[in-house]
């Protein structure tokens, strides 16, 4: 008997019944219809699809549920919403970081990500962990300051 593909999505374990080679990203929007993490390169390289695995900054695009299988994976939607916005979400709101929205949830995700690694990170720590998240719309100077703000 084959052993049950599980994963845990914002806290809720769910069993796909779907191929173990599935990528991750369409099982997030399309079968359980969070749209938080976004379709940008679908190549590992936009950073538009980050959603958090085990805590660490993964790209759901370039996932299978086989390499997710047994672990927690957190969306954009699993941190707050409008009403109790995580500490992240409302620092990203207070200092306007976001233009037209499509980068924003994976921004989100890796400066909440930095965050759990290292509470305090200098300038320098954000702009690392961001260079590879794209922004087309040239929004950095305001998600730079939405992550010091979101540091504290
Ligand atoms: Fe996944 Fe670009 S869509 S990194």
């Amino acid at each position: 008997m084959p052993e049950v593909l599980w994963l845990r999505v914002n806290g809720i374990r769910h069993e796909p019944p779907l191929s173990a080679a599935t990528p991750l990203l369409p099982y997030l929007r399309n079968d359980l219809r969070l749209n938080g993490p976004k379709y940008g390169c679908g190549l590992g390289s936009c950073g538009a699809c980050t959603v958090l695995v085990d805590d660490v900054a993964a790209r759901a695009c370039v996932l299978t549920l086989a390499d997710v299988a047994g672990r927690s994976v957190v969306t954009l939607e699993g941190l707050g919403d409008i009403e109790a916005p995580d500490p992240v979400q409302a620092a990203f709101i207070a200092a306007s970081g976001g233009q037209c929205g499509y980068c924003l949830s994976g921004m989100v995700m890796t400066v909440k990500a930095l965050l759990l690694q290292n509470p305090s990170p200098s300038d320098d720590d954000v702009r690392e962990a961001l260079r590879y998240n794209l922004c087309r719309c040239g929004a950095h100077l305001e998600i730079l300051a939405a992550a010091r703000l979101a540091a504290g």
